[in-house]
């Protein structure tokens, strides 16, 4: 899949799916490839919604889903990536009681309940397994079922299905219980990873993102005293893209690698052979289709990414929930 474009599954188009926090759609789009139909998406930062217009669907209502929720239609699926920051170990783990986004999920709850949603699909960082001790997670099992969903979760690295990105993402799918037979969900077997980051890299890039000698030693440092932490750059398998990366953090946080040919071509004296990854980059690692078109500056491109779901591993989840709902709706 990795950068070529994608043709959406022959197979008739159904089962009506509302996507929440679409982001830029990575989710949506691996439901569209396996044959799901997207009929309303959302999200409340209009540079998403303007990169999903231009590239997924004209279908995303840009707002805040506790203004949107009661405009959403009928439908048979819902998935979503909610929120992470309050559940990662990257954020201040305030988990339900981060009042802004840690109460998301009983918007979903209220929202699947008011619709009585067949199929329900949750993503999330996987240190949501472990918050709190395990007791965010428990409640949030907890609280489905007590809709009638029967749930199955999972923990995905997009590296196990054809990136090379290192990165997990913990995976809820519920079943309400009077559609369906109830079988084990079988989630996705791993693919062999068959290319590295280096056969990713863009054969154009400009002196930009090429580090300056300035900068060049805070990045490549080993930290200060309480925090040393050893730099790592042109691994074959790349660390998570975060939506903080168009900071530059260190090497041992961010992803840099050695790019001698267009340092040669590009530079002048003030920078090194060594650069951050182009959003161009980024969308490779993260599954999106060759046919891309950035409209966002690059900040928001890097932040972007590095929120989406990676299109590979929506796409391996999809077709074998496509499947699953074929032989198990009753
Ligand atoms: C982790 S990202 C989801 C990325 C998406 N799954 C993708 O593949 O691109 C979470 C998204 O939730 C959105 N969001 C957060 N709070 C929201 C709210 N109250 N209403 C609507 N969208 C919200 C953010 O703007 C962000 O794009």
């Amino acid at each position: 899949m990795v950068n070529s474009t994608l043709t959406i599954s022959s197979k008739k188009i159904k089962y009506r799916t509302v996507s929440l926090f679409s982001g830029i759609g990575g989710f949506d789009l691996g439901f569209m490839y396996a044959g799901f139909n997207i009929i309303w998406a959302n999200d409340f930062d209009k540079y998403a919604c303007q990169t999903y217009k231009a590239n997924v669907s004209k279908n995303i209502v840009c707002g805040d889903i506790r203004i949107e929720k009661e405009n959403i239609p009928a439908h048979d699926v819902l998935i979503g990536g909610f929120p992470c920051q309050p559940f990662s170990t990257l954020g201040k783990l305030e988990g339900f009681n981060d009042e802004e986004r840690g109460t998301l999920f009983f918007e979903i709850k209220e929202i699947i309940r008011k619709h009585k949603t067949k199929v329900v699909v949750l993503e999330n960082v996987k240190n949501i397994m472990n918050h709190d001790s395990g007791k965010t997670f428990k409640k949030i099992i907890h609280e489905l079922e007590s809709l009638g969903y029967v749930c199955f979760h999972h923990v995905f690295n997009s590296a196990d299905y054809g990136v090379p990105q290192r990165r997990n993402r913990c995976y809820i799918v519920a079943f309400l219980g009077e559609y369906f037979n109830t079988p084990d969900f079988e989630f996705p077997v791993k693919q062999k990873l068959t290319v590295t980051t280096q056969d990713l890299l863009d054969e154009e890039v400009e002196a930009k993102y090429f580090l300056s000698k300035k900068i060049v030693g805070t990045i490549m440092g080993k930290g200060t005293k309480n925090y040393i932490v050893e730099p790592t750059i042109d691994l074959s398998i790349s660390k998570t893209l975060t939506a903080t990366m168009a900071k530059m953090h260190r090497a041992s946080q961010d992803n840099y690698v050695t790019d001698q040919k267009n340092y040669e071509k590009y530079c002048g004296e003030d920078r090194v052979n060594i650069r951050k990854l182009t959003p161009n980059e980024c969308r490779k690692l993260q599954g999106f289709p060759s046919d891309w078109i950035q409209v966002v500056s690059d900040c928001q491109a890097y932040k972007q990414f590095g929120n989406a779901v990676t299109v590979n591993v929506s796409y391996a989840l999809a077709k074998e929930l496509f499947k699953y709902i074929e032989v198990n709706l009753k």
